[in-house]
């Protein structure tokens, strides 16, 4: 089966593939206005730090097709406003406000030209999506040298395909360590509340043909236990390089304690993108969400009426606790993040 694409333009409208829905549906919401886009993202009908970016970036490519007519001041004016709607959707993945501050200075900058400003935004959302699965594949080859033949890999939440444009980035390690010909087994924990991992992550290995298991959260430390993991490699939303500090789905900080007791190696794999070189932890906003995600399984509710719940959708894993950050610049510790901003110049 071919690889599905998480969302693609088309005849002037994003179409989302709906991540709510599979494994048992495939089926794809139109976006014709910026609106659309936002709404997207807040349901998580596309979820996951690259694919969020792009599509917040295609949700200004809809809102620059609005301002035909408009002066160039008031259609930046236009964007900027659609810009603060997207923004609002989800606070912690930081490839989102990168991509729009990306796409907002390429609008300023075509007017600045006299170019036309709808195309300028478009191309510039293109050029995202496309840079993203070169990224993706690059992260690929540089996690792939840390995969040994016949590994077993533990994951967490999506970080695939569907989190990105293409191909993904933890889960990109294990498809170019598997193109390299080496057998690699992987881990799934089914990731509660919103079982990333059991719905997304297994939908994409069963459809590379790759060996998998589903686990429940809990059982992963054991497993570590008993010598049964070599390697964990899980995907980031925001990684602050003033401290090293690792932000990712609710449950990454539990799998990096439990790695580091028994001595296994734990990576997290992002582009350069998902880094923040400029906000300190207590600036970063970690994002809750609807307690009914946590009280209720498929709409069903399985806690007791009355009683509360608390949903973090993301946790915080100390720099001290991570071996490596693969990224497209290479595998680089978590205190050489800044060194890596004047590498890459950004
Ligand atoms: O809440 P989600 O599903 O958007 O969370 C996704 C994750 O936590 C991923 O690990 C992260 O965004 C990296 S995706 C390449």
């Amino acid at each position: 089966m071919k690889e599905l694409r998480t969302l693609y333009w088309k005849a002037s409208k994003l179409y989302v593939l709906d991540q709510r829905v599979l494994p048992h549906r495939v089926r794809y919401v139109v976006a014709v206005d910026y609106r659309g886009v936002a709404r997207a993202i807040k349901d998580m009908t596309v979820r996951g730090a690259p694919a969020i970016g792009v599509a917040a970036a295609y949700g200004l490519a809809l809102a620059a097709v609005r301002t035909k007519g408009l002066n160039p001041q008031r259609a930046l004016e236009r964007l900027q406003r659609a810009a603060d709607v997207l923004r609002s959707t989800r606070p912690t993945a930081v490839n989102l406000f990168w991509a729009i501050d990306r796409v907002l200075s390429r609008a300023e900058r075509a007017v600045t030209n006299g170019e036309n400003l709808a195309d300028a935004v478009l191309e510039e959302a293109h050029r995202m999506a496309e840079e993203d699965v070169e990224v993706n594949r690059t992260i690929g080859r540089n996690g792939a040298q840390l995969v040994r033949d016949g590994a077993r890999v533990m994951t967490y939440c999506n970080a695939g395909a569907l989190a990105t444009v293409g191909y993904g980035t933890a889960l990109g390690v294990i498809r170019a360590a598997v193109e390299q010909g080496k057998r690699v087994f992987v881990y799934v924990p089914e990731t509660r509340p919103k079982l990333q991992g059991a719905r997304l992550t297994s939908f994409e290995l069963k459809t590379a043909g790759i060996e998998h298991k589903v686990i429940s959260d809990n059982t992963a430390p054991f497993l570590m236990s008993r010598g049964e993991v070599d390697l964990v490699v899980v995907g980031a939303d925001r990684i602050l390089a003033t401290s090293g500090h690792v932000i990712n789905k609710i449950g990454t900080l539990s799998l990096a304690l439990a790695a580091n007791y028994f001595g296994v190696p734990f990576y997290v794999a992002a582009p350069v993108s998902t880094i923040d070189f400029v906000r300190s932890l207590p600036q970063v906003k970690i994002e809750e969400r609807d307690e009914r995600e946590v009280l209720e399984v498929s709409g069903k509710r399985i806690a007791p009426r009355g009683v509360r719940a608390i949903n973090y959708a993301f946790d915080v894993t100390p720099p001290e606790l991570v071996r490596g950050i693969i990224t497209e610049r290479g595998v680089i510790r978590p205190d050489e993040l800044m060194a890596l901003r004047e590498r890459a110049g950004v």
